[in-house]
C-alpha cells in the first residue's frame, strides 16, 4: 500500500484527539485522526456522557419521589428505556463529531495505530502513515489493584458500556469521583451500595469542606463508606453472588454483593513501538514538557495519556487546543492554574483555583467568605438547599484565588468563575456584578460581600 502522507496524526479520537484534529484543520494543517473505537472517547463513550445521562433520569425520578414537592404517584425507573436515551445521546455525539471532522476534511481511519518508524505508523490493515508532527491522545484505562479475584469486579468502562440489570447489594471500590457518581445512581435505583475506600477520606482531590457535604449526602441517601479498609479478596460463591473480604480496624469481614466495581484511578495508555521508534520512555505516562512536547522532536501528547496530567476532558482538550494553536504559530491563551473540576453528586460539587489549604500552603494571607445555601430562595425552591459557595482572596492584593461550590448549579457556575480567576479578577472587579433573583448565583455574591467581613483567615476554623 503506497503510504499516506500527512502534516498531522492524531492517534486517539476522544476530548483530547477530536478537539485538535478540529482546531488543526480549521486552520488548514492537513490533518488524519485515528481511533479504534468511534469518536468521543472515553469521556463520550464509556464515560462523563453516559453517567451524567443515567443520573439524570434517576435523579428526576428521586426529586419526584421525595415528596417535597407535593407531586404524587411514585415514579420507577424503565431501565430499558433509560439505557436507550443513553445510547441514543452517545451516538447523536459521536456522529455529530464524526460529520464536523469530516466536514473539515480530516481524515478518519478506524483502526488500531503502532509506531513503525519515528514519524511512520502502521494500521491494522497495514496501512502505512507518515506525518511531519504527531499528537498522542492515547487516553488511560482503568487501573486495577493487585487483589485476588479482582477479575470478577467490572470497571466503570465495563458498567457504562453495557445494559444492565437492577441489582440489591453492590459493593464499590474506591471512593473517588467515579466510584461515588456510580454510588449515588445505583443507590437512587434502589441498590444498597456500598463504598471501600484505602484512605481516611473520600474524595481525596477535593477541598475538605466539600469532602463533609458529601459525605453527608451519601449518608443520606444511605450509601454506606467504609474507610481506612484494605481489600484482600474477591470471591465468587455458589448462588452467583460475590464476596468480598476486607479488613476494618484490624478485623476481617466480608460482603455479600452481586455486583463489585472496582474504582481506583485510571492508568495512562501507551503504544506500541513508542521506546523503540520513538525513544520515549513511557513511565507512569508519558513525559512531557509544559508545552506538550516529549523528548521526541515533532511528537507530542496531551489528555489522560501524559505522565502526572489532570485526568479531566476539559483539561485535556484545553491541553491538545494549545499543542495545536503552538503548532499553527497562534497565540495560546488557556489558563491552566484555575482549572474547574466538578463531581456530579446530589448537590453536586465543584472548585476552581487554589483550595483554602493550597492558598494558606502556597504563602497567601487570605480572606475567606462563604454563603450558606438553606438561606437562598432559588435552592430552597428547587429543594436543593444543601449546599454553600466559598470564595478565596487573597487578602494583601484581594485577588480571587478559589471557589469552592456544593450547589445543584455548581457546574455551570465554575467555568465563569475559573475565567475570573484566570484573568486575577479583584474583589472590587466583583463587586461591581448584578446576579439574577431568583438564582443560586446570587450565593456567589453573599460570599464575596461575606469576604469582607472576615479578619485575615485561620486555618480551619
Ligand atoms: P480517583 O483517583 O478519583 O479515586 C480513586 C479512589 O480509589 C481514591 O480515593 C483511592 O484512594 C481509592 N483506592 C485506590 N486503590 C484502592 C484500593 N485498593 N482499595 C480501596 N480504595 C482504593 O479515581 P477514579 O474515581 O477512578 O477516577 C479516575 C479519573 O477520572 C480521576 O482523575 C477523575 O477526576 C476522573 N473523572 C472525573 C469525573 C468528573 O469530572 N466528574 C468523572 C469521572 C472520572
Amino acid at each position: 500500500m503506497t503510504p499516506i502522507r500527512k502534516k498531522l496524526l492524531i492517534i486517539g479520537a476522544g476530548p483530547a484527539g477530536y478537539t485538535a484534529a478540529l482546531r488543526a484543520a480549521h486552520y488548514g494543517i492537513d490533518t488524519a485522526l485515528i481511533d479504534n473505537h468511534q469518536p468521543g472517547g472515553v469521556c463520550l463513550n464509556r464515560g462523563c456522557i453516559p453517567t451524567k445521562t443515567l443520573l439524570e433520569s434517576t435523579s428526576l425520578a428521586a426529586a419526584v419521589n421525595s415528596g417535597v414537592f407535593g407531586l404524587q404517584g411514585k415514579i420507577s425507573a424503565d431501565l430499558t428505556a433509560i439505557f436507550q436515551r443513553k445510547e441514543q445521546i452517545v451516538q447523536k455525539l459521536s456522529s455529530g463529531i464524526t460529520s464536523l471532522l469530516k466536514a473539515r476534511g480530516v481524515t478518519l481511519f478506524c483502526s488500531s495505530a503502532r509506531f513503525t518508524g519515528s514519524k511512520t505508523v502502521t494500521l491494522t490493515d497495514g496501512q502505512i502513515i507518515e506525518a511531519e508532527n504527531i499528537l498522542l491522545a492515547l487516553g488511560a484505562e482503568p487501573a486495577l489493584p493487585s487483589i485476588p479475584g479482582i477479575e470478577l469486579a467490572k470497571t466503570s468502562d465495563d458498567i457504562l458500556s453495557c445494559n444492565f440489570e437492577k441489582y440489591q447489594q453492590i459493593s464499590i471500590i474506591g471512593a473517588g469521583v467515579i466510584g461515588i457518581e456510580l454510588a449515588t445512581f445505583f443507590s437512587q435505583l434502589g441498590s444498597k451500595v456500598t463504598l471501600l475506600e484505602g484512605l481516611p477520606t473520600i474524595l481525596p482531590s477535593f477541598p475538605s469542606d466539600t469532602v463533609k457535604y458529601i459525605g453527608m449526602a451519601l449518608r443520606r441517601s444511605g450509601i454506606k463508606t467504609i474507610l481506612n479498609t484494605k481489600v484482600q479478596s474477591i470471591s465468587q460463591q455458589e448462588n452467583g453472588n460475590l464476596l468480598v473480604y476486607y479488613e476494618e480496624k484490624g478485623k476481617s469481614a466480608a460482603l455479600d454483593s452481586e455486583l463489585v466495581i472496582v474504582c481506583t484511578g485510571r492508568c495512562p495508555r501507551s503504544i506500541e513501538g513508542l521506546e523503540e521508534y520513538c525513544g520515549i520512555h513511557f513511565d507512569r505516562g508519558i513525559p512531557t514538557n509544559e508545552q506538550g512536547e516529549t523528548s521526541s522532536p515533532g511528537i507530542y501528547a496531551a489528555g489522560d495519556c501524559v505522565r502526572g496530567s489532570i485526568q479531566l476532558a476539559h483539561y485535556a482538550s484545553a491541553r491538545a487546543v494549545a499543542i495545536i494553536n503552538s503548532l499553527a504559530g497562534k497565540p495560546v491563551h488557556t489558563n491552566f492554574d484555575s482549572v474547574p473540576s466538578c463531581i456530579y453528586t446530589i448537590p453536586p460539587a465543584a472548585k476552581a483555583g487554589l483550595s483554602e489549604k493550597e492558598a494558606l500552603d502556597s504563602g497567601h494571607q487570605i480572606q475567606i467568605g462563604k454563603f450558606n445555601l438553606g438561606a437562598n430562595g432559588k435552592s430552597l425552591i428547587s429543594a436543593e438547599e444543601r449546599g454553600f459557595v466559598k470564595v478565596i482572596f487573597d487578602s494583601e492584593n484581594e485577588q480571587l484565588l478559589g471557589i469552592e461550590l456544593v450547589a445543584a448549579q455548581a457546574p455551570e457556575m465554575v467555568g465563569m468563575l475559573s475565567i475570573l480567576i484566570a484573568m486575577k479578577a479583584k474583589r472590587s472587579d466583583l463587586l461591581r456584578g448584578i446576579f439574577p433573583h431568583p438564582s443560586v448565583s446570587e450565593g456567589i455574591m453573599e460570599a464575596i460581600e461575606d469576604s469582607q467581613k472576615q479578619a485575615i483567615h485561620v486555618l480551619y476554623r
